[in-house]
């Protein structure tokens, strides 16, 4: 089974794809800017002409911005980070989608956030990844009768390397995250991959529609912490 990694950033893309041909995978990785709507669908041909139509589809290409109010928020930037998260999962479902459509087959997963079923003070983050979550639901229902599925992931704060940098140099703090999660662990970017592949398998091949959270119990200890001192036993 081949992989393809589309990113605009290529040496973290090529970097991938080594390591995945270090674990004995074929992986192939390709520089792509996902807010090009042409761009994404010259590669799905290229792909398609070379390797036949891909049975899987993961779309995480995406940028955060710095807290903003709206009202004073950068309206270039908006739409910038616009077309990366919202345009550059719609680009790639649509170039994708129709491909899995006429092979009547395949499973997409996009990658969306706490912040597709929550509000933070990030202007365009928050409705870019909202618009994620409807837009896997209405694909549910688009193609669901060609035999294709599509779900989401919605991570809370992850463990990533540049989180820990941020965290080592004093720039946030474990213990703030910690707090509003219910299982007092950090979520790690293997979580996040587990429940990915847990979605593109026929494991769950009756699960489509749908975007997961994968939060350590997040989304429901913020809506406690809001309530009359937050949890019925002592800290
Ligand atoms: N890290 C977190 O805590 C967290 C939490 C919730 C959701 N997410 C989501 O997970 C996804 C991955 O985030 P990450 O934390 O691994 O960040 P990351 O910066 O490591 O990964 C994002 C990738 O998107 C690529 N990219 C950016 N703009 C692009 C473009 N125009 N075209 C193609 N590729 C582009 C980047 O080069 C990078 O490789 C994002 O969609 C992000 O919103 C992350």
């Amino acid at each position: 089974m081949e992989t393809w990694l589309l990113d605009l950033n290529i040496s973290k893309a090529e970097a991938v794809a080594e390591s995945i041909k270090a674990s004995g995978g074929s992986a192939y990785a390709m520089q792509i800017d996902v807010s090009d709507a042409d761009a994404v669908q010259d590669a799905s041909q290229r792909i398609q002409a070379d390797y036949g139509t891909p049975s899987a589809l993961v779309t995480a290409a995406g940028i955060i911005e710095s807290v903003s109010t709206v009202l004073d928020a950068d309206l270039e930037a908006h739409d910038r980070l616009w077309a990366i998260n919202y345009g550059g999962t719609l680009n790639a479902c649509r170039s994708f989608g129709r491909l899995m459509r006429e092979a009547g087959a395949g499973s997409i997963v996009t990658v969306g956030s706490i912040n597709s079923y929550v509000a933070l003070p990030l202007p365009a983050y928050c409705p870019s990844k909202t618009a994620i979550l409807r837009l896997v639901e209405m694909l549910c229902v688009e193609l669901g009768r060609f035999g294709v599925r599509i779900n989401g992931v919605a991570p809370t704060y992850v463990l990533t390397p540049a989180l820990q940098t941020r965290v080592d140099a004093g720039n946030r703090s474990l213990d703030t995250m910690l707090k509003v999660n219910a299982l007092k662990t950090m979520v790690k970017p293997n979580d996040i991959a587990n429940v990915v592949s847990f979605l593109l398998s026929d494991n769950a091949r009756a699960v489509t529609g749908h975007m997961m959270p994968v939060d350590a119990g997040y989304l429901p200890t913020t809506t406690f912490a809001s309530f009359a001192g937050g949890q019925p036993w002592p800290d």
